[in-house]
C-alpha cells in the first residue's frame, strides 16, 4: 500500500533528529556517550518525589488529578512570576520548553517565512521551524539586510549546542536587529539556572519586555521527565499561544505542576540547584582538564560558563560524520557538529556532553576519541 498520499504538505518537511537516532542504533549504556543532552540522574530530587506526591495530594485532595487551566495552575504561574519579578498575567506554562518552541512556531510561522536563528542551533528548534515549512538563517547582519524574517531564536545563555554565552553586546544587537525590523525575539533559555563561573549577563527579556518570548524548563533544573517549562512574554502574545495551547494538550500536566509549585515554593528547587551547580561546575571542570590532557595539537574547544555542552573544532581535513562509525565501533560516541548547520557545513566540528554519562569514562571516553582524531589528522 502507498500510505505517502495520505500524508499532510508539511510531512516531507520534517527532520529527524541525528541524536535520536543514535539514540536507536546503539545502546549508549555500553560504551562512552558524550552525545545527547540528558541532565545527570544524581541531580533529581528522587527521594523527595514521594513526600512531595503526598503533600500535594493532602493539600489540594483530588484537584492535581483533574483536568487544569490551559494557563497552568495559578500557583506555579505565580512562582514563576516571583522568580522571574513579571506579573502572573505574563506567565505560561507549558508541557515543556520544546513545546514551547513548537508553539511558537505555530502562532508566528506561515510556510515560506524566515526565522534568523544562531548557528550552530538547537535541533529542536530546527525541527519545529522546519516542519512548519520556515525556512532558517543566521542572524548575522548581511543576512538581515537581505531577508524579512518573521523572528529570531537565539539561545544567549551556555548554547546548546556551542556552549557559548552571549556577551551583553551581543545581546543588545540582537535587540536592535529586532527592534529595526520590527520583529520579536524567542529567547530560549533551559540552561539560564545552571551557570558554574563567571557573572551572571542580562537576558534579552530584561532588554527588550515588549518583543520578546523568553522560554524557560524544568528539564535541567528538576526533572526532564516531568515535562513542564514556561513561557514569559507580552500578555497580547500569551493570549494567541493560550488558544493555540488549547487545541496542543488543553492544559500542561496538572499533577506534576504541582510537584513543582510544591518542590519550588518549598524551596527545595534551590536547595537542590545548589548541589546540581557544583556537581556539573565538577563535571565540566574535569572534562575540560581531560581535553588538555589528551586532544592533540590543532583541536580547540568552548569553556562554557554554564549548560551542559562543550563544542569542539578539529583541524580542518577531519570529517567528524565520517570518522563516527569507527568511534562509535571503538566505543566512544558524540554528535557531530554539522548536524546542527542548516546547510550541513562545519564538518570538522562535533558537540560532547558532560552531564550524562559515567564520570568514571570520562577518562576513556575522552583518551579514545583523542586517539581517534590523532590518527585522523
Ligand atoms: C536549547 C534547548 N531548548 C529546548 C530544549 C527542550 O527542553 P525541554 O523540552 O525538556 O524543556 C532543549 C533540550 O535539550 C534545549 O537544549
Amino acid at each position: 500500500m502507498d500510505y505517502g498520499k495520505y500524508f499532510s504538505a508539511d510531512v516531507p518537511s520534517f527532520l529527524k533528529s541525528p541524536v535520536r537516532e543514535i539514540f536507536r542504533v546503539v545502546d549508549l549504556s555500553q560504551i562512552c556517550s558524550f552525545a545527547g543532552g540528558y541532565p545527570a540522574a544524581v541531580t533529581f530530587p528522587t527521594d523527595q518525589i514521594p513526600s512531595l506526591a503526598e503533600k500535594v495530594l493532602a493539600k489540594y485532595g483530588t484537584k492535581p488529578l483533574q483536568y487544569g487551566a490551559t494557563q497552568g495552575i495559578p500557583e506555579l504561574r505565580e512562582l514563576i512570576a516571583k522568580r522571574y519579578s513579571v506579573p502572573v498575567s505574563q506567565v505560561q506554562i507549558t508541557t515543556s520548553s520544546q513545546q514551547g518552541i513548537d508553539v511558537c512556531s505555530r502562532v508566528f510561522l506561515d510556510p515560506g517565512d524566515i526565522v534568523l536563528a544562531d548557528n550552530p542551533v538547537y535541533l529542536g528548534a530546527l525541527q519545529s521551524f522546519k516542519a512548519y515549512r520556515a525556512e532558517v538563517l543566521p542572524v548575522i547582519s548581511s543576512v538581515v539586510e537581505k531577508s524579512r524574517p518573521k523572528f529570531i531564536y537565539v539561545i544567549p545563555d551556555f548554547n546548546n549546542p556551542s556552549g557559548k554565552t552571549m556577551t551583553l553586546e551581543e545581546r543588545e544587537e540582537i535587540v536592535r536587529i529586532a527592534r529595526e525590523l520590527d520583529i520579536l525575539i524567542v529567547e530560549d533559555s533551559p540552561y539560564r539556572e545552571l551557570r558554574y563561573s563567571g557573572e551572571p549577563v542580562k537576558s534579552i527579556r530584561e532588554l527588550a519586555p515588549e518583543r520578546t518570548l523568553q522560554l524557560g524548563s524544568f528539564s535541567k533544573i528538576f526533572a526532564p521527565g516531568f515535562r513542564l517549562g514556561w513561557i514569559i512574554g507580552p500578555e497580547p502574545l500569551l493570549e494567541q499561544i493560550y488558544v493555540c495551547k488549547q487545541c496542543l494538550d488543553l492544559c500542561p500536566p496538572v499533577f506534576d505542576q504541582y510537584l513543582a509549585a510544591e518542590f519550588v515554593g518549598s524551596g527545595a528547587l534551590d536547595a537542590n540547584l545548589v548541589k546540581t551547580i557544583a556537581e556539573y561546575r565538577r563535571r565540566r571542570d574535569l572534562m575540560v582538564g581531560l581535553l588538555e590532557k589528551y586532544m592533540p595539537q590543532g583541536v580547540s574547544w568552548t569553556y562554557p560558563e554554564g549548560g551542559l555542552f562543550l563544542w569542539l573544532t578539529l583541524p580542518e581535513n577531519i570529517d567528524t560524520v565520517a570518522m563516527y562509525d569507527e568511534a562509535l565501533s571503538k566505543g566512544v560516541a558524540y554528535v557531530a557538529g554539522c548536524f546542527f548547520y542548516t546547510d550541513r557545513s562545519h564538518r570538522n566540528t562535533m558537540r560532547l556532553n558532560f552531564s550524562y554519562i559515567d564520570e568514571a569514562k570520562m577518562e576513556p571516553g575522552i583518551k579514545l576519541l583523542a586517539d581517534i582524531i590523532r590518527n585522523a589528522v
